[in-house]
């Protein structure tokens, strides 16, 4: 029979922190930011005991702490609105990672997720680009899928392996993409390709993101659709979420002087080689405005009272973005593209029954 002491000496003999592996999918599809090649990349342990990620062919080592894959890059080091952008996301971790907590936060991402049919069959690779906090990261896990979060701030992505215990993290800024090419079944840009619009990459995005995909991969792009009125209520919501920020001492977004998703930039998808297979607008704002709100109410003091607000709210919201998921009102649009070859560059032009209109009237007013 084992004494106690036998048990503790055999505790104490296990090592507490057993060599960390990473994601076999993700080190299946990494290339080396450093040589540009295909490696391959393989996990290592250093004399010391440090361990890293390590390229076969250039010797570039990388780590990957928290099992978060430092692949960091410089190359936006010279661009202003990357750098802001950068310092933004840097102060935001913390209050971004209270929404997805919210019990409503759900019903946002199966609006998405139902409308385009996203499921785990065949345990799809998935880049989520941009992933933030890797909220939808870790809801594709938990279809089945097999995602790649990918995040340039070490924050968001601390903030998301705390809350979630993402299956495979990286941290880099695109572009260009850390990946093999042809080595995602899906692209994921949740609220990110108006960013890339905003540091003039956005070309450079597309093409990576066209590179990465199988033949025949999907991208999803969801993002903000440029509309009049759903623009207005979206900034009085940011409004809403700055006053929540202040109180939480954290600083202020630039969120309000970011660019739309317009229609030039679908165009752009287009052209960098993808077709659309469906495009839906939705209204996530009566649930976005209701996650607010109430958390507003939690951190002010009454936990209580927002958590009543919600459920009373719950049944009522599904009902109201229905009813608002009109082009001027809505808030994101939603758009499933298809990878194309080449040779099938002039299918890609918008065809006109899927221009969305209150895009088209609204173009050159945004703030
Ligand atoms: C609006 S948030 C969306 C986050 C996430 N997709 C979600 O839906 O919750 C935009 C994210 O894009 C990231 N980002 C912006 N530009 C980036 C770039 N060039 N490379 C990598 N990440 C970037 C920001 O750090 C931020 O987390
Ligand atoms: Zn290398």
């Amino acid at each position: 029979m084992t004494t106690l002491l036998e048990s503790r000496l055999e505790e104490h003999a296990t090592p507490t922190a057993p060599h960390v592996r990473l994601a076999p999918h993700l080190l299946d599809c990494l290339r080396c930011p450093g040589c540009s090649t295909d490696g391959p990349l393989v996990q290592d342990v250093r004399a010391h005991g440090a361990e890293v990620v390590s390229c076969t062919h250039c010797g570039s080592t990388y780590d990957h702490p928290d099992r978060i894959l430092n692949l960091s890059n410089t190359a936006h080091s010279a661009n202003p609105v990357f750098e802001q952008e950068f310092d933004d996301w840097e102060h935001n971790a913390e209050h971004y990672i209270h929404e997805p907590n919210s019990p409503l936060y759900q019903l946002l991402h199966t609006r998405k997720t139902k409308t385009f049919g996203i499921t785990g069959c065949d345990a799809p690779i998935v880049l989520d680009l941009g992933a933030g906090t890797g909220y939808f990261s870790h809801y594709l896990a938990n279809l089945g899928c097999h995602p790649v979060t990918l995040d340039f701030s070490p924050k968001m992505l601390q903030a998301g392996m705390k809350s979630y215990d993402l299956p495979a993290a990286v941290l880099y800024a695109t572009p260009p993409l850390p990946f093999r090419s042809e080595s995602f079944d899906a692209v994921i840009a949740n609220g990110m390709l108006h960013h890339c619009k905003a540091q003039g990459a956005l070309g450079a995005v597309l093409s990576e993101i066209h590179r990465v995909l199988k033949p025949g991969g999907m991208l999803y792009v969801f993002d903000r659709n440029g509309a009049w009125a759903g623009r207005c209520l979206h900034h009085f919501v940011l409004r809403i979420k700055e006053l929540m920020q202040n109180r939480l001492t954290a600083s202020a977004s630039a969120s309000r002087h970011e660019p739309d998703f317009m229609l030039e930039d679908l165009q752009s998808v287009l052209d960098a080689g993808f077709r659309i297979q469906r495009q839906r607008h939705i209204s996530t704002l009566p649930t976005f405005a209701t996650i607010v709100a109430t958390n507003t109410l939690k951190y002010a003091g009454w936990p209580r009272l927002a958590s009543t607000c919600q459920t009373l709210a719950r049944p009522l919201l599904g009902i109201l973005e229905q009813g608002l998921a009109a082009r001027c009102f809505t808030v994101e649009q939603c758009l499933c593209l298809s990878k194309t070859t080449p040779e099938s560059a002039n299918e890609r032009r918008v065809p006109e029954s899927t221009t969305p209109r209150a895009v088209r009237t609204n173009r050159g007013r945004h703030t």
